[in-house]
């Protein structure tokens, strides 16, 4: 194209492809689109203007909009008001964030624990902050975005193990001087596309003989495994020695957001002084601090929403194994019913969605290729019936699509 003023054609960029790209995923059904939420979270939901009853939100223990927890935000924005005005570094940090990072660090039987504005931010930091290029990280390959990404920033020597597998590990680790460099193994608790958890103790096992560091993200295993939800290192029975590095998200189970690291004191000094996520952002807001503590009360003490959320559980898997649905093998609230192509993953979805019920087609690059899925996911606040509305339409679906096992 001429530029009048340059007096010249104007060069091509590479960034004129990107409607090209744009244009191939959409060819390839892995466009990705953004619903809009017009109510609270909760088992039912209106979305676009329309009435669903939603079985795909992270909200497991249906805190999202606990009367508790909202006006504990309530209380700290009359204290506080809302922006934290800074990093934790400078003068972000308030007694409210430090408050609950020693609840965290109580709950959770570590030395101490460290917030983070996200779970994404908090994976970063903790990896490229515990390591350089010397070292080495090995993680599982189906792990969360977040944490692939964080071993690929630190430029440590990075590679993968196969799924959920110890023997796998140890093939990575053999040959590994963990002597001169720092080796962490990281895995989710719970897979947060697949719904199963990684082999903890195994693991543990492993990294401790090699002198290497195990990095748990129990992103989805906070507030649901555990005794009162301490998660799926206690639900293993793992202490810091075996996990020297454990991660939680509060945008799930404890239905707030943000996230934290706990594990020993050197450990938490250590992100203090590295963590670039941890030091160049500004700190959540004190509301959202003092509601986390309101949920993490909540969640110790109310055990009947992780009993109704394992009957459900057990209603869902019954009736799906009935339909002789492909649900894959998991005992947690995520309960993926596995398609494997795209474009079909997305009709069933869309099919489900004109029933009233609203579930994502995960699809490429979120999960391997010809995996694609319908990524089911329970609340304590769903009820029997609105499982058998899942099941009913997910019966008929199986009839239209071809869904079984
Ligand atoms: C396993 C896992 N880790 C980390 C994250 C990121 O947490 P956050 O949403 O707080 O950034 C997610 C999802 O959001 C996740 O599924």
């Amino acid at each position: 194209m001429w530029c009048p003023k340059l007096g010249r054609a104007l060069r091509e960029s590479a960034f004129d492809h990107l409607a090209a790209d744009l244009q191939e995923r959409r060819a390839q059904h892995l466009y990705r689109v953004r619903k809009m939420l017009d109510s609270a979270q909760g088992p039912e939901i209106i979305c676009d203007g329309k009435p669903y009853i939603c079985f795909c939100s992270n909200d497991y223990l249906g805190l999202a909009q606990h009367p508790a927890i909202i006006s504990a935000a309530k209380k700290a924005m009359d204290d506080y008001g809302f922006g934290s005005g800074a990093s934790h570094l400078v003068i972000g940090h308030s007694r409210v964030h430090h408050e609950l990072e020693e609840a965290l660090a109580d709950f959770t039987g570590r030395s101490r624990a460290l917030l983070f504005s996200t779970g994404y931010m908090a994976n970063m930091g903790a990896i490229r902050g515990l390591l350089g290029q010397n070292d080495v990280v090995i993680e599982d390959q189906l792990n969360h975005a977040s944490l692939l990404d964080g071993g690929w920033l630190s430029r440590a020597r990075f590679s993968r193990y196969q799924h959920a597998s110890a023997a796998g590990l140890a093939a990575h680790l053999e040959g590994v001087d963990t002597q001169t460099s720092r080796t962490l193994v990281v895995t989710d608790g719970v897979f947060s596309m697949d719904g199963d958890l990684a082999p903890l103790s195994d693991l543990a096992e492993l990294t401790q003989a090699q002198g290497a560091w195990l990095m748990v993200d129990d992103a989805h295993g906070f507030g649901v495994l555990g005794r009162q939800g301490r998660g799926a290192v206690d639900h293993f029975g793992l202490t810091q020695n075996d996990v020297p590095v454990l991660v939680g998200t509060f945008g799930k189970a404890f239905g707030t957001a943000g996230a934290f690291v706990a594990g020993s004191e050197m450990l938490i000094e250590s992100l203090i002084q590295h963590a670039r996520s941890y030091i160049y952002t500004t700190a959540m807001p004190p509301a959202v601090a003092a509601a986390t503590r309101a949920a993490l009360s909540v969640l110790e003490s109310d055990e009947w929403r992780r009993d109704r959320l394992a009957q459900l559980i057990r209603q869902f898997r019954a009736g799906a194994n009935a339909l002789g649905l492909s649900v894959l093998p998991s005992e947690t609230p995520i309960q993926p019913l596995m398609v494997g192509d795209a474009m079909k993953s997305l009709a069933i979805s869309q099919a489900l969605a004109d029933e009233g019920l609203l579930i994502g087609a995960i699809r490429p690059p979120t999960v391997p290729k010809g995996t694609a899925r319908l990524r089911i996911t329970l609340s304590a606040t769903h009820t029997e019936t609105h499982v058998n509305r899942l099941l009913d339409a997910l019966d008929k679906a199986r009839k239209v699509f071809d869904l079984g096992s």
